[in-house]
């Protein structure tokens, strides 16, 4: 985003900018799309969840209600041009309903900020394991003791914590310069080199032995597996993979070009989104399978999985020092991402400068932060509804609040915004233009209530 754009036009403009090119928007959505959620939560919420019949419920949910919520949250952003909560009671007024629609902005916001609470503590992990690569302190090392270094090394309370506030006080630098060059760079050089890295893996895991094994774990469906929790996991992994329900996606399209088309860049970022989660899969489940883990074991999966293969292959220390630097930096433009809204919302309405608003929501969301921290040493014993501290803040936010504000999105630009709104933004009312219509009327909210009846036990189960 280059600078401040003036005055009003006939067209609304954002306050803060917008995107220079197509390109830069679908890097700055992949980056925030692409992060922790693909390689670190979903091979590991996939595992706790028995696999393949998870897996395929995830997918349909991306399609089916991921997809169409992206493109209304990108519309709307891009109609209202402000901060998530001031352009949900703009359009909420605009389109004859009520400002009151601002209420599902600031859920958002609220949910960013939650989320970015206990995001930075793994992405700190990430940084650390970045530094121990580089130490060569995984190479030749057993599965034993990988477990027993990653067990060692979350229960000290104090490194994690120092972790965790570094790589928040990278994200808060970031946001308070008002990151978009440096972020739309980082990002195109991030993604492809990644996946790279990641295919490269991939060659290691096919050489495994087990891929096969892997392959079947992912791939097939066991329905038996599928309680209404891990319905409700899957679906909450597709809106935290990709961003949505949240205000992030919708305050990028504040800054998006009237040009651009909005199917053409939510169809370029779910997929990729997706491949990539797929890769992470299909490279760690058979590792997993070939040492004896536990697909079950967690949120230390990947760290326990991915320096074993390391330590053992040519080039290991260059590898893991890379793929760790790597996965820290695809963190970090997803962190921006989550701290955006938020960030936006003080500038506007508070009258801060960027850098003040980072700052200070910065500082709450780092403080908010140990209630994680010390989920993996102090406060492990303490647990309640779906575990530690860690576990609720993920649940709640991941499998409650960005679904909720998701239906609400959906609903609102299906059937709060006039079908002339809606279609002007997606470029005409042809058939793609209905099938979104459908997807966003009926099927995204239908979908996630019936999700969330099933988790509380109101619906039957499948087999
Ligand atoms: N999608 C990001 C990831 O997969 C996390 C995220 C969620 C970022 C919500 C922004 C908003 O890591």
């Amino acid at each position: 985003m280059p600078g401040i754009q003036a005055g009003e036009g006939e067209k609304r403009r954002s306050l803060h900018g917008h995107w220079s090119s197509r390109m830069a928007f679908i890097l700055a959505v992949t980056g925030s799309a692409v992060g922790l959620g693909n390689i670190w939560k979903f091979p590991y919420v996939a595992g706790q969840n028995g696999g393949g019949a998870f897996v395929l419920v995830y997918l349909v949910c991306v399609l089916l209600i991921g997809m169409p919520v992206m493109m209304s949250e990108i519309l709307i952003g891009r109609r209202g041009r402000r901060n998530p909560i001031a352009t949900m009671a703009l359009l909420g007024e605009e389109e004859g309903s009520s400002p009151r629609w601002r209420l599902i902005g600031g859920m958002g916001v609220l949910a960013g900020i939650l989320i970015l609470s206990y995001y930075s503590v793994i992405a700190g992990w990430t940084l650390a394991y970045a530094f121990k690569s580089v130490s060569g302190s995984f190479a030749g090392a057993g599965p034993a003791e990988i477990s027993a270094h990653f067990a060692e090394f979350v229960s000290s309370w104090e490194l994690v914590g120092l972790c965790h506030t570094l790589f928040m006080s990278l994200t808060i630098l970031v946001v308070a310069r008002g990151v978009e060059r440096g972020l739309e760079r980082a990002v195109r050089f991030m993604v492809p080199a990644l996946l790279v890295l990641m295919l490269a893996l991939l060659g290691y895991s096919i050489n495994s032995g087990f891929f096969g094994e892997g392959l079947a774990f992912m791939f097939t469906p066991d329905f038996g597996k599928l309680t209404g929790d891990s319905v409700l996991a899957a679906m909450g992994q597709a809106f935290f993979s990709l961003s949505i329900g949240m205000g992030a996606i919708m305050a990028y399209g504040a800054y998006l070009p009237e040009e651009t088309s909005i199917m053409g860049t939510s169809a370029a970022v779910v997929t990729a989104d997706t491949l990539i989660a797929i890769l992470a899969g299909l490279m760690i489940f058979p590792l997993v399978l070939a040492n004896g883990l536990d697909p079950a074991e967690g949120p230390g999966l990947v760290f326990h999985t991915l320096p074993l293969a390391f330590g053992q292959m040519t080039g290991g220390v260059l590898f893991a020092t890379l793929f760790f630097v790597l996965l820290s930096f695809a963190a970090w433009t997803s962190a921006i991402g989550l701290m955006e809204p938020a960030v936006a919302w003080v500038v506007e309405h508070r009258h801060r400068s960027r850098a003040e608003a980072a700052m200070i929501i910065g500082v709450l969301i780092w403080a908010l932060g140990f209630g994680s921290v010390l989920s993996f040493n102090v406060l492990s014993d303490i647990t309640f509804i779906k575990g530690t501290i860690f576990d609720n803040f993920d649940h709640l936010t991941s499998n409650i609040m960005l679904p909720l504000s998701g239906v609400f999105i959906a609903i609102f630009a299906g059937w709060i915004m006039c079908r002339n709104s809606t279609a002007e933004e997606l470029g005409g009312a042809g058939r793609l233009y209905r099938l979104w219509r459908m997807l966003a009327r009926f099927v995204a909210p239908v979908g996630i209530l019936l999700v969330f009846l099933k988790a509380i036990g109101l619906l039957p189960e499948l087999s």
